[in-house]
């Protein structure tokens, strides 16, 4: 029997048609147009497509959206100045900074990512949000693993009670999951690259989550019969040819639901961006 495809891109569209409606409403109710300040520095090709595509999506559903591009030169220091502007201009509700930063100012990431006011932080990466999302506040959450679970909610599937398997630990998707997962009552584990029987855990999952960034890692033997596959690895495998962290071609026979890369996940991130500039500008406006 094959998997239930989960297509990013039908979620994605519900995504930002509930952002449209409150941004509209927004505009209607209170005067305030949301404003996304996106930093970009340097030239990396891939970062460049990512901050289009944010931009695009800003225009679609009627967020102000200004793209801040600053030289590969920049020094620490640049970025802190930028920041502290755009933290202080009440137009932005939320800022980002794309990564990776240049290899130059690279070391001083965190640095310049926790100079962002947690009210505007939309990548919720700085220790305010993180330490609410733990805690069991959410405020802003990182939108990959946001967008995973608005995606189950969407198509339908049950978390509450259900055994879920982490692969990954990263700030970004790993660790953030396991707090989303929890709080809505799954029972979870975190797996990684020091986990013993790694095959023997992740059967267990009916929710499996591959975030560690190895291409077609996660095979069918390590895929419970009629598990929820949720992949969101993205690796270039060739110039043109883009593969998760799930060998999906296998997994869709044993699997009960997968997300195919490309067009699953990813496409989400964008989406809940939009619902995260949306939540910050309600922040600061303190409405609900
Ligand atoms: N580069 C790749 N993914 C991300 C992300 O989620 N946030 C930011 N700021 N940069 C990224």
């Amino acid at each position: 029997m094959s998997a239930r495809i989960l297509y990013g891109k039908d979620f994605a569209a519900q995504i930002k048609e509930s952002a449209r409606v409150e941004i509209e409403s927004l505009k209607n109710k209170f005067g305030v147009t949301p404003g996304l300040a996106v930093v970009i520095v340097g030239e990396n090709p891939a970062s460049q497509v990512y901050v289009r595509n944010k931009h695009k999506t800003c225009v679609e559903l009627g967020i102000n959206s200004t793209v801040v591009a600053m030289p590969e030169t920049s020094t620490k220091e640049d970025l802190l100045a930028k920041i502290d502007e755009l933290n202080a201009d009440k137009n932005v509700n939320g800022i980002l900074v794309q990564l990776p930063l240049p290899a130059e100012i690279k070391a001083h990431s965190e640095e310049i990512l926790n100079r962002i006011d947690p009210l505007k932080d939309v990548d919720g990466f700085h220790p305010v949000n993180v330490g609410k999302l733990v805690t069991g506040s959410p405020a802003l959450v990182p939108c990959t693993p946001a967008g995973c679970i608005e995606m189950l909610d969407l198509a339908g599937i049950k978390i509450d009670g259900k055994r879920a398997v982490i692969i990954g630990r990263s700030n970004i998707v790993g660790k953030p999951m396991l707090h989303l997962l929890m709080a809505r009552h799954a029972t979870v584990t975190v797996c990684h690259s020091h986990t013993k029987n790694l095959a023997d855990v992740t059967r267990e999952a009916e929710i499996l989550v591959a975030a560690m960034g190895r291409p077609k890692f996660v095979t069918a033997d390590m895929i419970r019969e009629g598990a929820v596959v949720i992949d969101v690895g993205i690796n270039r495998i060739a110039p043109k040819k883009l593969v998760g962290d799930v060998d999906f071609d296998a997994a869709v026979e044993i699997a009960g639901a997968i997300t195919p890369v490309p067009g699953g996940v990813g496409l989400l991130t964008v989406a809940m961006l939009m619902k995260n500039v949306v939540t910050a500008t309600k922040l600061q406006l303190k409405i609900s």
